[in-house]
């Protein structure tokens, strides 16, 4: 971390200090404003954190203006390409991708702790049969806590990484379980001899009154493959909303399962990871190709809250890498899958993005697909339920969650997170 100052003067005041200006490893150079308010009685005020780094990390990096996303420096195309998803939670949780034996023990711990408290069930059961999911999420994993009392002193860093398994190796389960009370079926247990896409798909598909074959005649391959690339691709994102909001949970010492539950409620909101499943409500409210230009009037319209969902993004300002390799992998995913060559909402997808590339709005607010554009598109190739598809987003970014919750909590010196604010209501009165 090289350092070098930068004055401030305050002009009305006359009053100047020096602050450092930390750079890191690479991307752009922060100011640390810390001694702001005791070298000049000022704060400084950023709504929507636009300019404000909240930590240091070593866990992701995003350059985006040159559309480049690193997990511990590996690019995302490579990682998407040659990696498996639990090979690239290790990596972000670990900081490493493992030798081939500690991958094995990697995942077999994983595969020890899928498992859920029986009374688990019971708790599931009490959600009404259409409650959404990720309603259902929020609850099951701040529960999780009152399951598992063992392994909760956050000062112990092997309490940390059981806690930290724990979470990466339930959630699948804890989400199937959502899926299969939402359809009134009966709960699917995870298997060992299944990796950890094939045992989702196992767990939300399969029938107790299906005659017993084995996984390589009824796990599609193919929708093991398309489970682990969207999986990487959503694994983590730097500081994103869902995570800061586990950080600034954790930075009060709160327990870990309710941290992520809290990082779960801030995914669901349609601008964050909400929007896959927005994605989809509006291409099927779009229809048709001919429909496109009169939504896009509607994006553009200030007195319309109507936003093409999908596109945007605070950091991605060329285009979302990830976007880029989902869009493929929905050609060879749609091609792979039986009795889903076709799906005309992608192909209005693929028209609705050349529209909206071409358009000078979007064009000037520098507008691109983001990660949630497609990714729907191949969830319902899988048979996927449009409600899940958040859910989706919440087993995926877990990984990432953990990583940086386990970053955090190792770090010395932690502190509780406490923003502070520009105050614009009344002077003291008296009543
Ligand atoms: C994710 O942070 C992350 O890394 C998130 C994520 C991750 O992996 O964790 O990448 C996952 O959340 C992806 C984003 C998914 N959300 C959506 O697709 C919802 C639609 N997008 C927007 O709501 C918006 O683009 C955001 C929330 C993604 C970004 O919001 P910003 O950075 O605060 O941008 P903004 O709202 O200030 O918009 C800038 C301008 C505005 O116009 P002006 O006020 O300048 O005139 O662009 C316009 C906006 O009105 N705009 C859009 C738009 N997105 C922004 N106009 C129409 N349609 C859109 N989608």
């Amino acid at each position: 971390m090289t350092e070098e100052t930068l004055t401030i003067r305050n002009n009305s005041t006359g009053k100047e200090a020096d602050f450092s200006l930390l750079k890191g490893t690479i991307g752009t150079p922060v100011i640390d404003v810390s001694s702001l308010n005791k070298k000049m009685g000022l704060f400084t005020y950023d709504p929507g954190f636009m300019s404000t780094s909240s930590c240091k990390s070593a866990i992701t990096y995003i350059d985006g203006e040159k559309g480049v996303l690193l997990y511990r420096g590996y690019p995302i195309d490579q990682l998407a390409e040659k990696c498996s998803f639990l090979e690239v939670a290790h990596l972000l949780m670990n900081g490493e991708l493992a030798s081939d034996s500690k991958q094995a023990e990697f995942e077999h711990e994983v595969g020890q702790h899928a498992m859920l408290h029986e009374a688990m069930r019971s708790f599931i059961d009490g959600f009404h049969y259409d409650a959404h999911p990720m309603a259902m999420m929020v609850g099951i994993v701040g529960s999780l806590s009152a399951f598992y009392h063992s392994e909760l002193d956050m000062n112990d860093p092997e309490h940390r990484r059981i806690s930290a398994m724990r979470m990466l190796a339930k959630m699948p389960v804890i989400a199937a379980a959502c899926y299969r009370h939402s359809i009134g079926f009966p709960f699917v247990y995870p298997r060992s001899d299944l990796s950890y896409c094939e045992n989702f798909l196992n767990m939300m598909f399969s029938l107790p009154s299906q005659k017993y074959i084995d996984k390589d005649n009824y796990i599609d391959p193919v929708a093991v493959k398309a489970l682990n690339l969207l999986f990487i691709l959503h694994a983590d994102h730097e500081q994103n909303a869902s995570t800061s909001t586990v950080r600034l949970a954790s930075s009060t010492g709160a327990n870990p399962y309710a941290c992520i539950a809290a990082g779960i409620g801030a995914l669901w909101g349609p601008a964050h990871g909400g929007a896959n499943e927005a994605v989809l409500s509006m291409l099927e409210e779009i229809g048709t190709v001919d429909r496109i230009p009169m939504f896009i009037e509607k994006a553009k319209d200030k007195n319309d809250p109507f936003r093409l969902m999908g596109f945007g993004h605070r950091v991605y300002k060329n285009f979302d890498p990830r976007a880029t390799i989902i869009r493929k992998a929905c050609y060879e995913v749609l091609e792979g899958l039986a009795g889903s060559e076709k799906d005309p909402l992608f192909e209005l997808a693929l028209e609705l993005e050349k529209y909206a590339l071409n358009d000078e709005y979007f064009i000037e607010k520098k507008l691109y697909p983001n990660v949630d554009f497609y990714s729907g598109i191949i969830y319902k190739a899988l048979n996927i339920p449009v409600d899940m598809f958040t859910v989706m987003f919440t087993i995926a970014r877990t990984a990432g969650w953990v990583s940086h919750w386990l970053e955090m909590m190792a770090e010395p010196g932690q502190r509780i997170g406490r923003p502070r604010q520009i105050y614009t209501g009344h002077d003291i009165r008296n009543i």
